[in-house]
This record gives C-alpha cells, sequence and structure tokens, in this order.
C-alpha cells in the first residue's frame, strides 16, 4: 500500500482525556488511520521533562493507551506504541542533538517562555532539548506527514532542518515531514468558563467532562453548563459563548450542521437541549470509558496489544537507526 506515513504524539499527563481531546484529536486519529500508514505514540520520554511521581506517569500512560483503543485507534490499523518501549527514540535524539546548534535550540520559543516562567534552574535540560527528541521520534518512521497545531510548528521546522542537514553532510537518510492541516474540528469549551477552552487544567472540575467520568457525572456537568439569560438557541460564539459551545459538542458528536440544530431546537428550551445534549455525549463516551476499563482491568490483553505495537515500531525504528549509526561511523 502507499498510503502515507504519519505520526503523531501524545503526553499521558492525566488519567482521563476530555471531551476537547475527543472531539479536537481523537476522533481525527480515528479516521486518519485509514488514511495514512498511521504512527500514534504515547510520549512517556517527554513526560519526565518535567517532574512525574512513577506511580502516577505509569498508571496514566496505561490510562492514557487504554482510552485511544477504546475510542477506535486500531492496534491493527495502526501502530499504537509507547516511546519508553522502543530504545531508539533516545539514540536517535542524542546522534541528532550532536547536529542541533545551541543557539537554534536556544531560539525555540515554547521553551524560551517556559524557562521565563519558572528560572532556568527549575527548568530541565531535557525540556531544552524536548524539540530534538520530537524530530528523532518523527524522523525514526520516515513520517511524510505530522499534524501540528500552531504550538509545534517551530519544532517541526526545526526537524525539518535537522533531517536536511543530516542528510546533505552524511548522504541522503530521513525523510523530510510536512506539516498535515486535518480537517477542521471543533475548538470545545469549558462548559462553566466558556470563554475558556475546555483543558484538563481546568479551574472548575464542573467545566471539565472526562472519558473516564460515570454517565451520571457526565449527565449532570452538561445539565449544568453555564449559557445566558436569554431563551433562544442560536450559535453565536461573541454573544452566546455556552449556547454555542453545547450546539458545537452537539454537532461535533451526531455529524448534524449546526443549522439543522438550531431549526430542530426553534422555540424550544435551554433544558430541552441540554437533556439531549447530555444522551449524546453519554451515548458516546459511556461506551469508550466501559471499554477502557474492561483493558485496563486486564493488563494482559493491554500489555499484548501494546507489545504488538511496539514490536512493530521497533522493526521500522532500529532499521533507521541502524542507517544512521553507519552513516555517522559507528
Ligand atoms: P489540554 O489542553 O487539556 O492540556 P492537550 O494540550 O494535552 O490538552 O491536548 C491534546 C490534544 O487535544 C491536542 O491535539 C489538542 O488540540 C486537543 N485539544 C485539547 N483541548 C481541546 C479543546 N478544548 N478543544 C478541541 N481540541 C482540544
Ligand atoms: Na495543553
Amino acid at each position: 500500500t502507499s498510503r502515507p506515513v504519519l505520526f503523531s504524539g501524545m503526553q499521558p499527563s492525566s488519567e482521563s482525556l476530555h471531551l476537547g481531546n475527543y472531539i479536537g484529536a481523537l476522533l481525527n486519529w480515528v479516521s486518519m488511520q485509514r488514511d495514512f500508514t498511521a504512527f500514534y505514540c504515547v510520549v512517556d520520554l517527554h513526560s519526565i521533562t518535567v517532574a512525574q511521581d512513577p506511580q502516577q506517569l505509569r498508571a496514566n500512560t496505561r490510562q492514557t493507551a487504554a482510552q485511544y483503543i477504546a475510542a477506535g485507534i486500531d492496534p491493527s490499523e495502526c501502530t499504537l506504541f509507547i516511546q519508553s518501549h522502543v530504545p531508539a527514540h533516545a539514540e536517535l535524539a542524542w546522534v541528532l542533538s550532536s547536529i542541533t546548534g545551541f543557539g537554534e535550540a536556544s531560539r525555540m520559543t515554547q521553551f524560551k517562555d517556559k524557562s521565563a516562567r519558572y528560572g532556568t534552574d527549575a527548568t530541565s535540560v531535557g525540556l531544552f532539548t524536548y524539540p530534538v527528541l520530537m524530530a528523532a521520534d518523527i524522523l525514526l518512521y520516515g513520517t511524510e506527514k505530522v499534524p501540528v497545531g500552531e504550538d509545534q510548528r517551530q519544532h517541526l521546522e526545526l526537524t525539518r532542518d535537522l533531517a536536511s542537514r543530516f542528510n546533505s553532510r552524511l548522504g541522503q537518510t530521513f525523510v523530510i515531514p510536512e506539516a498535515h492541516i486535518p480537517k477542521a474540528s471543533a475548538k470545545i469549551y469549558d462548559l462553566q468558563t466558556p470563554e475558556a477552552k475546555m483543558s484538563k487544567s481546568a479551574v472548575s472540575p464542573a467545566g471539565l467532562v472526562n472519558i473516564m467520568d460515570s454517565d451520571a457525572v457526565t449527565a449532570k456537568k452538561i445539565r449544568s453548563a453555564v449559557t445566558d439569560t436569554e431563551r433562544e438557541i442560536h450559535f453565536d460564539p461573541e454573544n452566546k459563548a455556552g449556547i454555542s459551545n453545547l450546539l458545537s459538542i452537539y454537532s461535533s458528536l451526531t455529524d448534524t450542521a449546526v443549522p439543522t440544530l438550531e431549526e430542530q431546537y426553534a422555540g424550544r428550551g435551554y433544558g430541552d437541549l441540554k437533556k439531549d445534549l447530555a444522551d449524546v455525549v453519554v451515548g458516546t463516551l459511556g461506551p469508550i470509558r466501559d471499554r477502557a476499563l474492561e483493558l485496563l482491568e486486564d493488563p494482559a490483553e493491554l500489555d499484548r496489544l501494546l507489545d504488538i505495537g511496539a514490536e512493530k515500531a521497533t522493526a521500522v525504528a532500529e532499521r533507521t537507526l541502524e542507517t544512521v549509526y553507519d552513516r555517522v561511523g559507528f
């Protein structure tokens, strides 16, 4: 098959993914696994660039992988694996760090922002070289396409520069990856503060819908969503942020255009919309949570799936690393 190679990684940063992650990222990943030779990696090496509790990190890594599989990431359609299971990531990162200029790395704005906020002694060297590890993640698999948001553009540019530099100094080795702009997906906002993006670092837990929440908790969060004092169900993010967010969620999960929903709810109350949406969200996330729980209660099965991923990833990564080591003179 000639499906282009796509690489994407996600940090295991909490016990549960949220509705924003599901609509904004997971749904795309599931559809992309059909059109691409997709590598999806839980990037635990990246996580330790800031202090982690080891037990929590281990649990979050498994929980994240389980939720991905439960949401439709199919280990037989793509390669789903844990970064630390494939040593070639750290090995290639070392080689690439040796062709990265110190000044070049110092210009990465994400690191500059973080070290300015927390101070250079509270910021690890790992965080500084994070973009080089990301370059290794991508380049090991002959990646052609990388879905990137604005915040990762500069890192992808560095990846491209390092790949070209290595190729021109030591011989053609790496594919030069390009940004993949996935088809537009809705941005989901906090249910209690609909001006802010839904995020795991939400101020109020009531504003954040988690995949692992119980049906009752999810339904309650939707029914308690902040709206406005008008009565019209109308999409207007400027003036009706809460209602517009509910309509976006509804539209994304049911594949119904927002104007169709507006027609459907003309003359009806906010309570009706919330009640129906609670059913939609519970109907979508409930089965994902249950499947994730099943996987977590069957560690051998989850290990089996992750071992398959590690094996498939290792086969490709080791081949690239062998060429790299040869070119370098090892
Ligand atoms: P968080 O903001 O909770 O820390 P991450 O930054 O870890 O989430 O995001 C992981 C993925 O989920 C990214 O691809 C991001 O674009 C997507 N995502 C996160 N929050 C939202 C949201 N509120 N709406 C849409 N997509 C989101
Ligand atoms: Na974030």
